[in-house]
């Protein structure tokens, strides 16, 4: 196993004009889970497509296990995008089938165990079978975690996850992603909830492009100088700092 399981050297990326990733660097070690907080526009979708290989950054550089960051990374890579990619024609079943193959589970039995079991972790088996466009906005969530984590790779990147979850689902889908990490998985997550920022070994707080403040939960709320200091209160501590910082 390398050391890091990504490596994001100095890159920065921009849409036209629009600077959207500022010089940044990043290295996740493997087997921990580190999550990328910040407002919306903050540039954490970017980031993520950048490190699964959908994006290049116009400088710097991002290795992912070891090999530069590209789509022939694929099949260790499970991706869970902001908005459901599904296909709505196809039922909870075959889209999740369909993802096993083109990640590369050629073994026809062995896949449909695996498709079954990760079917079960989203508790869709009632619902197996009903077409995605028949789904509730929760439901497609989980088909599309479903897809990401069915061919069991080493580096998951969920973006936005748990947006739409109920309560009982969230706890159910944060179990399973400790038990993930723990068998060595490496866990990439965005969130805007502080309820999952708590649950991740190592924090970014992002905003416009650049990393403000990084470390664990713990030393984020230490940083603070306050004893009873929230995740949140962290949060706006270090983007009042960054904005005295700019003179704001
Ligand atoms: N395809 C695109 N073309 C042009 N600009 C884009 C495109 N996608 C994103 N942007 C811009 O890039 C910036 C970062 O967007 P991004 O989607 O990475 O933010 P985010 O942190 O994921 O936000 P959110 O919390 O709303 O999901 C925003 O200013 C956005 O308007
Ligand atoms: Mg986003």
């Amino acid at each position: 196993m390398t050391e890091t399981a990504i490596d994001v050297n100095n890159i920065s990326f921009s849409y036209g004009k629009l600077k959207v990733i500022d010089d940044m660097s990043v290295a996740i070690s493997p087997g921990t889970s580190y999550g990328l907080l910040g407002p919306n526009g903050a540039g954490k979708t970017t980031l993520i497509r950048l490190m699964v290989g959908l994006l290049k950054p116009s400088s710097g550089s991002i290795r992912c296990l070891g090999k530069a960051a590209s789509r022939e990374l694929a099949h260790q890579i499970g991706y869970m995008p902001q908005l459901p990619a599904l296909y709505n024609e196809l039922s909870v079943r075959q889209n999740i089938d369909f993802f096993a193959r083109i990640y590369g589970m050629k073994h026809k039995k062995e896949r449909s165990q695996r498709v079954d079991e990760v079917i079960r972790l989203v508790d869709l088996w009632q619902k197996r079978n009903a077409h995605v466009n028949q789904l509730s906005g929760g439901m497609k969530q989980r088909v599309s975690l479903a897809c990401a984590i069915v061919h069991r790779p080493p580096l998951i990147f969920l973006d936005e996850p748990t947006v739409g979850l109920d309560p009982e689902l969230r706890v159910h889908f944060w179990n399973y992603f400790e038990e993930l990490i723990k068998s060595g998985s490496t866990l990439i997550i965005s969130s805007h909830t502080f309820d999952d920022a708590a649950h991740c070994n190592k924090l970014a707080f992002m905003r416009l492009g650049k990393i403000v403040a990084e470390g664990s939960p713990r030393e984020l709320k230490q940083a603070t100088g306050k004893l009873d200091a929230t995740l949140e209160n962290a949060f706006l501590y270090f983007i009042r700092r960054e904005d005295k910082a700019d003179g704001k």
